[in-house]
C-alpha cells in the first residue's frame, strides 16, 4: 500500500511540474504568436488574447508533449503542436459560451469573451484561432517534414470537424430535446470532447512518425481518458465549485441534458470513470517508465476540481 501510495504521489509531482512547465511554455508562445498589431484588428487580438493566455489547465498540450516524451521527439516541437490543439480548443470554448450555445459569462475565472468583448468580436476571435491552428502547423518550424506537417493538419481537421468536435456539439444541442440512450450520449462525448484529446496523444506519435499500426494501445489510452474526462466534466457539473471551476455549473440538469449523470446516476458515473482510468493505464503496459507521465494524466483527469 505504501509503495502505491509513493507511486501516486510521485506521478502527482511529475503531473504538476509538467503542466506547470507546458503552461509557461504556452503562455510564452501564444504571447509571441498573437502579438498586438497596432492597426483596426487591435481587438480582435486582444480577444484572442483575453481567451488563450494564462487559463485553463492545458491538458491538450500536456497530452502531445507526454505522448512525443515516449519516443524523445524535441519538446520545442511538441510545445508548437500543443499551442495549435490549444488554440482550436479555446475556439471552441469562444463559441460554446456564445448567446447562441451555452450563453455562459464566465470561463476560466474570467468573464467570456463576447462578455468582455462583443459577440461579433468573439465569433471573428474563434474563427481567427480555428485558421491559426492549422497555420502553426503548416509553419516549417512546426516540423522540417511536410508529409509530417500534412498529417498532422488533416488529423487535427478531422478531429475539429463534423465527424470531431463540431459534429459532438451538434449532438450535444440535440441532447436537450432527445432522450439519448447511453450509447448515443458516449458517442456524442467521443466527438465532443474526446476527438481534440485523441488528437493530442496522436500527434505525439506523427511527430515521431510511428507508423499508425504503432499507435494502437496510445488510441486505446486516448479514447478511455477521453471518456473519464468528460464524465468527470459532467460530475463537475453537478457537485463541483463554481469558483474553482472558474465557470457556471449545474447547467446541465437545468438544461434537461442527457449526460454520463443522468443516465447513470452519480456512484456508478465515478465508478465508469474510474474503471476506464485502469483501463487507459492497461493500454501502456507495453511502454516503461518513458509513459509515467501519460499514467499520471489518466488519474488526473478524473481526481481534478477544475
Ligand atoms: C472544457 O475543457 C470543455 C470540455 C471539453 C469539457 P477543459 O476542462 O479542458 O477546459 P480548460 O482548457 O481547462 O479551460
Ligand atoms: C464544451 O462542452 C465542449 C467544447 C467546447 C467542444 P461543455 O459545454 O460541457 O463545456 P463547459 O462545461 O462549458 O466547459
Ligand atoms: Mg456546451
Ligand atoms: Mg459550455
Ligand atoms: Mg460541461
Amino acid at each position: 500500500m505504501a509503495l502505491v501510495d509513493d507511486e501516486v504521489s510521485r506521478g502527482t509531482q511529475l503531473f504538476l511540474s509538467a503542466q506547470a512547465e507546458v503552461a509557461a511554455g504556452i503562455d510564452a508562445l501564444f504571447d509571441q504568436l498573437l502579438a498586438v498589431p497596432s492597426d483596426p484588428r487591435g481587438p480582435l487580438y486582444e480577444a484572442m488574447r483575453h481567451a488563450a493566455v494564462a487559463g485553463g489547465k492545458r491538458l491538450r498540450p500536456l497530452l502531445v508533449r507526454a505522448a512525443g516524451d515516449l519516443f524523445h521527439v524535441d519538446r520545442t516541437l511538441t510545445l508548437r503542436v500543443g499551442a495549435a490543439v490549444e488554440a482550436m480548443h479555446v475556439y471552441s470554448l469562444i463559441h460554446d459560451d456564445l448567446p447562441c450555445m451555452d450563453d455562459d459569462d464566465m470561463r476560466r475565472g474570467k468573464p467570456t469573451v463576447h462578455k468582455a468583448f462583443d459577440e461579433a468580436t468573439a465569433v471573428l476571435a474563434g474563427d481567427s484561432l480555428h485558421a491559426l491552428a492549422f497555420e502553426w502547423l503548416c509553419d516549417p518550424v512546426t516540423n522540417a517534414d511536410p508529409f509530417v506537417r500534412s498529417e498532422l493538419c488533416c488529423e487535427l481537421a478531422r478531429a475539429a470537424g463534423p465527424a470531431g468536435m463540431a459534429g459532438g456539439q451538434m449532438m450535444d444541442l440535440a441532447a436537450e430535446t432527445s432522450d439519448f440512450d447511453l450509447q448515443t450520449v458516449t458517442r456524442l462525448q467521443q466527438l465532443k470532447t474526446g476527438a481534440l484529446i485523441a488528437f493530442s496523444v496522436e500527434a505525439g506519435a506523427i511527430l515521431a512518425r510511428v507508423p499508425p499500426e504503432g499507435r494502437r494501445p496510445l488510441r486505446g489510452y486516448a479514447r478511455d481518458i477521453g471518456l473519464a474526462f468528460q464524465i468527470a466534466d459532467d460530475i463537475m457539473d453537478v457537485e463541483g465549485d463554481e469558483q474553482l471551476a472558474g465557470k457556471a455549473l449545474h447547467k446541465d440538469d437545468a438544461a434537461g441534458k442527457a449526460t454520463f449523470v443522468t443516465l447513470m446516476g452519480l456512484e456508478r458515473a465515478r465508478e465508469q470513470a474510474g474503471l476506464l482510468v485502469e483501463q487507459a493505464i492497461a493500454h501502456l503496459g507495453g511502454f516503461g517508465e518513458e509513459a509515467a507521465l501519460l499514467r499520471a494524466i489518466a488519474h488526473y483527469v478524473v481526481e481534478r476540481d477544475r
